[in-house]
């Protein structure tokens, strides 16, 4: 009677008297959703309440879900972390690779991109990360500016990205949809959600205000703490 034990949505109480049911919330399966490591309106006004929990509660949350259902019959894949999936998708069965190119691949970035935000009052990098982006931008404004640019040249959905590959060379790159820089064997270094659904709310069309807008919340030690250890 599966459905008689399903607890419903935020019924902790009949989650809890019922073990053998899914807790309310978490996505059956081996992936599971992490809280946002900070309030949903800890970003705001840059970006509102609403947007990141529709964003990370159902989005996020849906990608989990999928990934969940795409690896359900297939319990050695499932035993691999979201990561190592994406960044061999042509070892997998091919009646899942896609799934798992969207569902993994949305699972993955927006974990990314949940960690690299916080307000950051309009600083900048220092360190390495900073040296880094003066050689090979010029200066800190010219790096934001060919950020910007490439996120304004995303049609449609995808991501614009600072990523390393495994020679240590830097650079700035554009995805599709929920591909990530690991599906080409690079590692991600700092990532800006250009879906609709991650600015719609508040900015409706005006992608350009968004842009501007991350670049007061991005937490530039958890993207410095990348490029220490890109993995
Ligand atoms: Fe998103």
């Amino acid at each position: 009677m599966a459905v008689a034990l399903a607890p419903a949505a935020g019924n902790t109480l009949l989650a809890a008297a019922q073990p053998a049911a899914p807790a309310a919330a978490a996505p059956a399966g081996p992936y599971q959703l992490a809280p946002l490591p900070y309030a949903a309106d800890a970003l705001e006004p840059f970006i509102d309440a609403k947007t990141m929990e529709i964003h990370h509660g159902r989005h996020h949350a849906t990608y989990v879900t999928s990934l969940n259902k795409a690896v359900s019959d297939q319990p050695d894949l499932a035993k691999k972390s979201p990561k190592e999936l994406i960044a061999n998708l042509a070892s997998l069965p091919e009646g899942i690779r896609t799934a798992v190119r969207n569902h993994g691949g949305g699972h993955v970035n927006h974990s990314l991109f949940w960690s690299i935000l916080k307000r950051n009052g309009g600083s900048t990098p220092s360190g390495p990360l900073m040296e880094l982006l003066v050689k090979k931008y010029g200066t800190f404004d010219g790096f934001k500016a060919e950020f910007t640019k490439a996120s304004m040249s995303v049609f449609g959905s995808g991501w614009a990205w600072l990523s390393i590959d495994k020679q240590g060379e830097t650079g700035i790159e554009t995805t599709p949809n929920q591909d990530s820089p690991y599906m080409a064997g690079r590692v991600p270094l700092l990532g800006l959600d250009l879906w609709e659904h991650a600015y719609y709310l508040k900015y409706q069309n005006k992608r350009m205000d968004y842009v501007t807008a991350f670049f007061q919340i991005i937490n530039w030690d958890a993207v410095a703490a990348r490029l220490a250890k890109p993995e």
